[in-house]
């Protein structure tokens, strides 16, 4: 009986000591050093290499340590019977919304403007008007769409979300659905991207879609790459569709050094930083849900492998 632990971005040794600490008698194997792949239980992953989780015979449950498992859903080997448990963690959930408060501050105090007027030598006065005349938009009312609605609102902003499923929330025009996604745009100064990769989200953020914002919105995007046409977004703020962007997930990752994002001085990147999950934190969560597994009591978070999320 062993955990599988394999990921490109946490630490091994971290991860080991927080989940040792409240599960001592839990056996640890850190990628590549499986020893007998027939003693895996679980795997703890974050893009695990392609064919891995499918090498493991007795493997029974797959926990995730991103929120988004697009990557892993999108590998034809992974185990098709298999729970597949996202993270949802209040530390991952507490720097996405630091993030996105951030960058929705920046384009309502005109920071964006500010710092090219500095980079020109210019001095301009520019007054913001009320955060509650700023009309914040999100895509996505999940953990993360809610939670950065809620931080929001104690700013003052101005909201409104969609999602797939009607919702309703204090303080949040909510919007559901293709039918009403025209509407909702057309009210949105600060598009903020928190969607799921599925089908029908990749390449959602196109021309058509900047077109229904109201001339000179403003974007940050922190979904998933794919959802992002990025010849349109370049094209939006070239023609003054779009007044701004930021951008901290991207179809290649890391963004390739001659790509035109980098230059472009009405984009903000960030290397898919956005939020990232603490293990003193997360592995609360992550250690209930092994828990779980061995009580054999129904693991929290399971992806619906149908809906893509
Ligand atoms: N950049 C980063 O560092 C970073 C970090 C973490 C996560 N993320 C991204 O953020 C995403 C959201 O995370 P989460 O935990 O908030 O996910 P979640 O709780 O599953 O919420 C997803 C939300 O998106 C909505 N949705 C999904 N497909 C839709 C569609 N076709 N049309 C309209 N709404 C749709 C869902 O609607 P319903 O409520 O009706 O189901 C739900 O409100 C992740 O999947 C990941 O891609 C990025």
């Amino acid at each position: 009986m062993a955990l599988l632990f394999a990921s490109t971005a946490d630490d091994p040794e971290l991860w080991r000591r927080e989940l040792g600490r409240r599960l001592p008698g839990l056996e640890i194997r850190v990628h590549p050093e499986i020893g007998d792949p027939a003693d895996i239980d679980l795997a703890l992953v974050w893009l695990p290499p392609p064919g891995l989780l499918a090498s493991l015979p007795n493997l029974k449950a797959i926990l995730s340590l991103g929120a988004g498992v697009d990557a892993m859903l999108d590998d034809p080997t992974l185990p098709a019977d298999l729970p597949l448990c996202r993270l949802v963690d209040p530390s991952l959930t507490a720097t996405m919304s630091e993030y996105v408060l951030l960058h929705v501050l920046k384009y309502h105090r005109m920071q964006d403007l500010f710092a090219r007027d500095q980079r020109e030598r210019r001095w301009q006065l520019r007054l913001p008007a009320p955060a509650s005349s700023t009309r914040v938009g999100i895509l996505g009312l999940g953990v993360l769409g809610t939670d950065a609605a809620r931080v929001l609102a104690g700013h003052g902003f101005s909201l409104r979300g969609w999602s797939r499923s009607q919702k309703q929330l204090d303080g949040v025009a909510c919007f559901a659905g293709p039918a009403q996604l025209p509407a909702f745009l057309a009210q949105t100064d600060i598009l903020v991207c928190l969607l799921p990769l599925t089908a029908e989200t990749t390449g959602i953020l196109d021309r058509d879609l900047f077109a229904r914002l109201p001339k000179g919105a403003r974007l940050v995007h922190v979904g998933r790459g794919a959802q992002l046409v990025e010849e349109d977004l370049l094209d939006a703020l070239d023609r003054g569709q779009l007044g701004g962007a930021t951008v901290d997930v991207f179809v290649q990752e890391p963004l390739p050094p001659e790509h035109p994002f980098w230059a472009h001085p009405a984009i903000d990147i960030t290397p898919h930083a956005a939020s990232y999950s603490d293990p003193a934190v997360g592995a609360d969560v992550i250690a209930e849900n092994i828990r779980r597994f061995f009580d054999g009591r129904p693991l929290q978070h399971v992806v619906d492998r149908a809906r893509g999320y």
